[in-house]
């Protein structure tokens, strides 16, 4: 009711509450260049649309009389209380969007309770970050680098930083064809801002003849050859479950095998994910591979969901699809371009608040009661 009582002095929100229109806002504001890093996706962005398109597709069948007058939004995820079933995905190099970066989404995120999940790729240190963080639970994603020394030097700056759960992503062993970061020659961008959680990393700085200061070209050539390794298989994962103690969470799984892999392995979870459409062009919709995933591993392994995330009816879905909790990518980075630390905390407060009434009004108190029977026949 916040919103309505402002709106009784004149006061309406600063961001639209419709979490989609803020990118076209962002690209108003910032231009084509870095709002294309965030918008943009693999090939002709077929992936993205299809994220979209699956969980459109996807019904609500609301149920009534079911008392839902004491609501509570709380799930546990890898053991651990959370307020919501929801999180920040990582993503890399925030300083793109806005010069607060990632220690104003972090920020923004504790206040809530909610994870922010830290990309290695991030623009900010790991420890600037976790200052920022407070008392929030703090999770880390990795790309796995060639580079075992810079692999091990990571895993040892988060560990010592407080963070507790390890997120690692495979579905970016390189970078795929991204035309509008090509367009855009996204080089420039970092060579300017720079990935400077590598940049300033002991390990990686060990293998540059000079600083980064006093040869850009050669640190950005040396974190593109490393920051991640088309060589790994399966068994590279004991190296990781041997280097940290906490919850590890394989992101980009998409396939009921690569799932029974991660447990077979010792994981404790799996991010459902295509990247948001970003890697692989014609990728199966991170929504339709979410239900087998479920299936293979639900009783195993902490399943969570990402890639097409925009509303609180999106959640519901994504619960209903087989999902414990989901990360939110794209909705909260245009918040921070548009109004930093506010404006992520808009994103957030928008998408629980709508989250509550989805849930509510479908006939659920707490998340815990979404299944499958909560969606209408797939059309298909
Ligand atoms: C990402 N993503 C990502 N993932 C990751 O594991 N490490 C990273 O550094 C990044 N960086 C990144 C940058 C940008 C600009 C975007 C949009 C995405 C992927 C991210 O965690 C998540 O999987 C997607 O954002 C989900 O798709 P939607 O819902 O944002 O479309």
């Amino acid at each position: 009711y916040e919103i309505y009582l402002n709106g009784m002095s004149g006061t309406v929100p600063r961001l639209p509450t419709d979490l989609t229109r803020l990118e076209g806002l962002a690209e108003h504001r910032l231009g084509p260049g870095p709002v294309g890093y965030v918008a943009g996706s693999a090939g002709d962005g077929s992936t993205a649309r299809a994220n979209r398109a699956a969980l459109e597709r996807r019904r609500i069948v609301p149920r009534m009389l079911r008392d839902v007058h004491e609501r509570d939004l709380s799930v546990e995820v890898l053991g651990r209380p959370l307020p919501a079933p929801l999180a920040l995905a990582p993503v890399g190099v925030l300083s793109i969007m806005h010069p607060d970066a990632e220690p104003a989404a972090a920020r923004a995120a504790a206040a809530h309770g909610v994870p922010y999940v830290l990309s290695s790729a991030s623009s900010t240190p790991i420890e600037q970050v976790a200052e920022a963080m407070g008392d929030a639970e703090r999770w880390f994603q990795l790309y796995w680098s060639k580079d075992r020394e810079v692999t091990r030097s990571f895993l040892d700056r988060a560990k010592a930083a407080g963070f507790t759960v390890l997120v690692v992503t495979l579905d970016t062993p390189m970078l795929a064809w991204r035309p509008r970061d090509l367009d855009q020659a996204y080089l420039p961008f970092l060579h300017g801002v720079g990935t400077a959680n590598y940049f300033t990393d002991p390990a990686f700085l060990a293998g540059l003849a000079k600083p980064p200061q006093e040869d850009p070209n050669a640190a950005v050539l040396r974190f593109l050859g490393l920051f991640a390794d088309p060589g790994k298989t399966w068994p590279d994962l004991a190296f990781l479950r041997e280097h940290w103690d906490g919850p590890i969470v394989l992101k980009g799984i998409l396939h009921p095998d690569d799932a029974r892999e991660a447990a077979d392995a010792g994981m404790d979870g799996v991010v459902v994910s295509n990247h948001g459409g970003r890697q692989v062009a014609g990728s199966v919709a991170a929504a339709d591979a979410l239900p087998g995933v479920a299936r293979a591993v639900g009783d195993r392994l902490a399943v969570l969901f990402d890639s097409g995330v925009r509303t609180g009816d999106d959640v519901v879905k994504a619960l209903a699809l087989g999902a414990r909790a989901v990360l939110l990518g794209r909705p909260y980075v245009y918040g921070l371009a548009l109004d930093g630390q506010r404006g992520v905390d808009h994103v957030i407060r928008c998408l629980l608040a709508e989250l509550d009434l989805t849930l509510a009004l479908s006939g659920h108190a707490t998340p815990s009661t979404v299944g499958t029977a909560d969606l209408a026949a797939d059309p298909g």
